[in-house]
């Protein structure tokens, strides 16, 4: 079987993820059926749910090694440069599907194999590597907003965490969209830069000036009581991660007295990354990109984003 490199879990390590990062050499991914093809990864990026998988959640020791990376960019067998949709059919998954990196092998390798259907063009005018911030991050904010938020009938947008890839994504979105954005950071060197994207930025925990219609979620116990705080009457307040922890206190009597909305979301469908990716051609969004690491150095990306010092998206370039 043909080899390539590859950056995956050979372990796990709750405690120090990047001691369970290998990058070396894997066979190359094996195609399940007729309908799966082998792209040529031209660029990734990396999401927390890499750390995640280091540290073992939503994996078995069975599984490994496990090529990590959900994002993808790269060239089809026809030679046509295409985005990797990363959610694929998994049977025996109670879900029905998996993300790529969670059953089948993930992105940050040469090769990476995905159904056709899973196979977007690559819009005219964006780069590989912004495209690649896309499938994962991005494409869960746009959810947020749209499907789940519903942000075409609100004003005003909270975005808590606001340093972080899906955070980025989503203030970035919402001042495209026009909406009044608020969002928080510990940091104030981030809080200047996301002031940048068009949020008003404020430390977490902080009184707003208004309440908000949508509340955009990814820390959780952390920030989820500012959360239910900053929400005005009838407010959605959607949630796709707890980096902070899953436990928060709620009180639910301003859930109720409030009418407030707490929806859960996960990534989004094909037609929503194909909208969001005209979406950013055509109003000329680009992904908030902290730094470009060349595959060769790709400890240094996990390093970075382990660090939560960044700042938008942590893309790996497969062609440097
Ligand atoms: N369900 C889905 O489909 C889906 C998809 C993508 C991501 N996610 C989840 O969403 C979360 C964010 O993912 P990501 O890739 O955007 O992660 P990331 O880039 O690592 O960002 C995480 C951000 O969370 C904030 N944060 C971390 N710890 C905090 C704390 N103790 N208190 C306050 N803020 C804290 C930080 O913001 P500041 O430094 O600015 O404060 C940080 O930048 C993860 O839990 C991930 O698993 C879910």
């Amino acid at each position: 079987m043909p080899i390539m490199r590859a950056a995956f879990a050979s372990r796990f390590d709750d405690a120090d993820p990047l001691a369970a990062l290998t990058v070396g050499d894997q066979p190359e991914p094996s195609l399940p059926d007729d309908d799966w093809v082998s792209l040529r990864v031209t660029a990734s990026s990396l999401n927390h749910h890499d750390l995640w998988s280091l540290r073992g959640v939503g994996l078995r020791a069975d599984q490994l090694p496990m090529i990590l990376g959900c994002d993808a960019v790269g060239i089809d067998p026809d030679g046509n440069e295409v985005v990797v949709y990363p959610v694929v059919p998994t049977p025996g998954d109670p879900r029905g599907m998996s993300i790529l990196s969670e059953h089948f092998p993930g992105t940050l390798a040469e090769r990476v194999a995905v159904p056709r259907w899973n196979l977007l063009p690559l819009p005219a005018g964006l780069a590989a590597t912004d495209a690649a911030c896309l499938p994962t991050a991005w494409l869960t904010a746009w959810r947020m907003l749209t499907t789940k938020g519903r942000v075409a009938e609100a004003e005003a947008v909270l975005v808590q965490g606001a340093g972080g890839g899906v955070a980025t994504a989503a203030v970035a979105l919402a001042a495209a969209m026009g909406k009044r954005v608020y969002a928080t950071s510990r940091d104030a060197a981030k809080r200047e830069r996301i002031a940048g994207l068009g949020a008003t930025a404020v430390e977490p925990g902080a009184r707003l000036p208004e309440r908000v219609d949508v509340v955009i979620e990814t820390v959780g116990a952390a920030t989820f009581d500012h959360s239910l705080k900053s929400a005005a009457a009838g407010a959605r307040i959607v949630v796709s991660g707890a980096t902070a922890g899953h436990e928060p206190k709620v009180n639910l009597r301003r859930v109720f007295a409030m009418q407030l909305e707490i929806l859960g979301t996960s990534m989004g469908t094909p037609a929503d990354l194909a909208d969001l990716l005209a979406f950013c051609a055509e109003r000329d969004v680009r992904p908030v990109v902290d730094s470009v690491v060349p595959f060769s150095r790709v400890e240094e990306a996990f390093a970075r984003l382990h660090s939560g010092d960044v700042f938008g998206k942590v893309v790996v370039d497969h062609t440097a």
